[in-house]
């Protein structure tokens, strides 16, 4: 097989950008102080945006105050010098993020940069306002260790959060063995990414997970899917679905076959999810063409996080390869960022 794009490469070195980011933060926040904060802003667009997502899926349990990841040219109306905005580019010259990292110059917020450059680092530079710079190159989808360690380690400082760095030792080193079993160089019948790819091959994935343990990580999958293999693939989440979505199963049973089911879970579901899980799969294992669990590996959170999202990008990787498409071309999204200059 071959590493078209050099994808495979790009997943394999995911847990050494993971240490990597954590010391560019530590280095560049260093010296910053975080006093009076009231809420925070993670303003971003598609790859850089999801690692502030993860972070707040990561953090809600422990968060004092409210966090919003916002996707969106404008920022919500309460952004005030009260709140901390993380305007997250890996170019720096995504008009949203940078519409909204203006907005937030106006209402007088704290802001903190994350990008490799662009005109996001030039605005910041000419504004005095603090950069964490991440190293460019890279497919933004594929800098995720960049777009998701830096927020940890800043919520870390701000008191919402964790970033020990034992945490993140131990999650790194679960990573380094995770690769190694799902790496192109094992065959398929001893590499379960692979594995999957096959199933969902010719299919359309529905990736479940459950609200603030594995929901956007079910968004990861999605968009990697969507951009990687070029596959159409949709995500919802436990409870929110058992109340709207789980009624498109009575509908055209061809149709229905053509879906596979994928459910990340955690073991943190409490009793009461659990059983919707279970419910849900009884009424919808005959109605589908199937429907894979995927358990996660570690003690903590950060590691089965991390577990899951390394999981979902080998299996993208290796449905480009089934699709015939190499992973690292986007050009739908190349043509819209052309399209609308
Ligand atoms: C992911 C990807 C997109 C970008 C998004 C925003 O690989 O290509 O989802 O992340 O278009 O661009 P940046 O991250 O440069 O702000």
């Amino acid at each position: 097989e071959l590493d078209k794009g050099g994808m495979f490469d790009l997943i394999y070195k995911f847990p050494d950008h993971c240490i990597e980011a954590v010391n560019i933060t530590k280095e560049s926040i260093s010296g910053l102080r975080f006093n009076n904060i009231m809420n925070v802003v993670i303003t971003g667009m598609g790859g850089s945006a999801i690692g502030g997502d993860l972070v707040r899926m990561l953090t809600t349990d422990r968060a004092q105050i409210p966090v919003i990841v916002n996707r969106d040219y404008k920022l919500p109306a309460f952004v005030d010098e009260k709140t901390l905005v993380v305007a997250s580019s890996y170019s720096g010259n995504t008009e949203e993020t940078l519409t909204a990292y203006d907005y937030a110059k106006t209402k007088k917020a704290k802001i903190i940069v994350i990008t490799t450059g662009g005109k996001l680092k030039e605005k910041a530079a000419q504004d005095e306002v603090p950069v964490i710079t991440i190293p460019g190159g890279l497919p933004p989808r594929a800098a995720l260790g960049f777009s998701l360690f830096p927020i940890l380690v800043l919520f870390k400082e701000l008191g919402i959060g964790f970033g020990k760095k034992s945490d993140i030792e131990t999650a790194v080193s679960l990573l380094k063995r995770v690769r190694e079993k799902y790496c192109p160089q094992v065959p398929e019948k001893d590499n379960p990414a692979k594995a999957l790819a096959g199933k969902l091959h010719g299919k359309l994935p529905l990736i479940y997970g459950t609200s603030n343990l594995t929901d956007i990580i079910a968004v990861r999958w999605k968009g990697q899917m969507n951009e990687n293999a070029k596959h159409p693939a949709f995500y919802n989440a436990f409870p929110e679905l058992n109340h709207n979505e789980i009624m498109g199963f009575e509908g055209d049973s061809k149709l229905l076959k053509t879906f596979e089911i994928i459910i990340l879970r955690s073991p943190n579901e409490s009793d009461r999810i659990k059983k919707r899980i279970d419910i849900t799969t009884d009424i919808l294992k005959e109605e589908v063409s199937g429907i894979t669990e995927i358990w996660p590996e570690g003690e903590s959170s950060l590691e089965q996080m991390l577990y899951h999202i390394m999981f979902g990008d080998y299996v993208s990787a290796y449905l480009a390869i089934l699709n015939n498409k190499d992973p690292k071309e986007i050009d739908f999204i190349d043509e819209l960022k052309e399209r609308m200059k």
